[in-house]
């Protein structure tokens, strides 16, 4: 996906390397500024058109988001339109109809008591807003000690500062400062890279009593919340083992801790339901957090669900007059939420139901690919699937003699057609949810060939044997 050519600006400074104007996320110190990535010219359902002309299958669907696929006809309708209606309208002091509407389909799609939905711009804006909702709610009901936060190694919930500092994949902190004080770690639920000669099932045992040891070591009245996406999506599409959800849920409920999932990736449909955290794990959150596939990528949006009980809570407290100080230019805005309504209708006018009967035939064609040698396992659930290559198999170690592997793949993948999301030693694949099974096909097809060559390659350079 991100395959680099040099710069075409003026701006050559005394590094040697010509800067460019716009700078795109996650660059290295080395690059920053200069770095120009491949130019999409424009999309067709489950396709994009590169500069070259070349039309790529969008295995990641942009970034987990174009779920009704690209170039949708009502979507584009209804963004024009809304633009032409109502563009704007200030959420601090007023309304507006698509808010309106949209908050109550989601209260009646939401599970369980998750009636109240504050709109923000995007995932990273949802997580902070779900974050200081628990500091805020904390505070109002006098426990101001009860803050801490904690995720799971693995984890990505965003890039604003609180959001990035639950963040625990490789990198994510090596080099960016954090608010570490407020946050606690617990292991990645990756059943793949658990101990040898350790059980799946030991291993959720392992993972429930750390979270009870650490909850013994600090103190419930110092945790504030847990904060977990489903299946950890960009730190490779880790799907937990079966009852781990439900018993960290339960851990939360003993010690009153808030559990927030991160469903930035996994509602609206990628799993084949709105949301994916009662239909597909049976757990109740105490709030959940949206973005991406709310809009299929098509305006930036993003938003919160609360439970009723936490509202309740706030308005019998003794602090009326306490205020949340906060909220975006941008929250409940009517063009993302008139986007956002049509995609519903779209993704429950057959979209969802689609997902769930080929999402098996997905999985079961990726799952081909561990005939490779350098495929250490592929994994995933509804229409989400990592690939991860091992250098070994045995040790089912990390390429770490080229933690590169994932970029090669890619740049062969572009080369015979297909966009991968390459993570490292891995690639993600998450393609638009209208994806047919004669595309998933041609998908694994050029996925095979492409991890081929790379291996052909890494043999061929002396980095691997085979
Ligand atoms: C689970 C999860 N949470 C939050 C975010 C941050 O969302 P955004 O990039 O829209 O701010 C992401 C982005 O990939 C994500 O995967």
């Amino acid at each position: 996906m991100a395959t680099e050519r040099s710069s075409t600006s003026n701006d050559q400074g005394a590094s040697g390397k010509r800067g460019t104007p716009l700078v795109q996320p996650w660059p290295v110190a080395g690059q920053i500024g200069t770095t120009v990535l491949d130019t999409m010219l424009s999309g067709n359902g489950v396709y994009v058109k590169d500069a070259q002309g070349r039309n790529l299958i969008d295995g990641p669907a942009g970034m987990w988001c174009v779920n009704v696929g690209h170039r949708n006809q009502p979507l584009a309708d209804v963004l024009r339109d809304q633009a032409m209606g109502l563009t704007y309208s200030s959420p601090w002091y007023t309304s507006n109809n698509p808010a309106e509407q949209l908050a109550r389909m989601l209260a009646d799609r939401a599970p369980g008591d998750l009636k109240h939905v504050f709109f923000t711009t995007g995932g990273s804006s949802a997580v902070e807003t779900a974050l200081r909702l628990m500091q805020f709610y904390n505070n109002v009901r006098g426990r101001p000690d009860k803050k801490l936060i904690v995720s799971r190694q693995g984890a990505y919930h965003g890039s604003t500062y609180l959001s990035a500092s639950l963040n625990g994949r490789p990198r994510d902190h090596d080099w960016m400062d954090g608010a570490s004080a407020l946050c606690r770690k617990l292991s990645c639920p990756d059943p793949f890279h658990r101990p040898a000669g350790v059980s799946v099932a030991e291993f959720e045992g392992f993972l429930e009593a750390e979270f009870r040891e650490l909850i013994q070591k600090e103190g419930a009245a110092r945790i504030g919340a847990f904060v977990a996406e489903p299946v950890q999506a960009s730190g490779g599409v880790l799907v937990p083992t079966p009852h781990y959800l439900e018993r960290m849920r339960a851990i939360c409920k003993e010690h009153d801790i808030l559990f927030i999932a991160d469903e930035v990736v996994t509602a609206f449909g990628r799993l084949g339901h709105i949301f994916a955290s009662k239909d597909v794990f049976g757990i109740q959150p105490d709030m959940i957090t949206f973005a991406k596939g709310v809009t299929s990528g098509y305006f930036p949006l993003g938003g919160v669900m609360v439970s009723s009980k936490i509202f309740e809570d706030l308005r019998r407290s003794n602090h009326a007059d306490a205020m949340f100080a906060h909220g975006y230019t941008y929250s409940s805005h009517p063009i993302g939420c008139a986007v956002a309504i049509r995609n519903l209708e779209l993704l429950e006018g057959g979209i969802l139901e689609h997902v769930r009967a080929i999402a098996p035939y997905f999985q079961e064609r990726l799952k081909s690919l561990e005939s490779l040698a350098l495929v250490g396992e592929v994994r995933g659930l509804g229409l989400m699937a990592g690939i991860e290559c091992v250098a070994d198999r045995k040790s089912n170690n990390p390429l770490e003699l080229d933690l590169e592997v994932g970029k090669r793949i890619d740049r062969h993948c572009q080369e015979l057609g297909l966009l991968v999301r390459p993570l490292i030693n891995m690639c993600v694949m998450s393609p638009p949810l209208v994806i047919t099974a004669d595309q998933i096909d041609d998908m694994v097809g050029i996925l095979r060939d492409g991890i081929s060559k790379t291996m052909d390659d890494l043999v061929r350079e002396g980095l691997w044997r085979g």
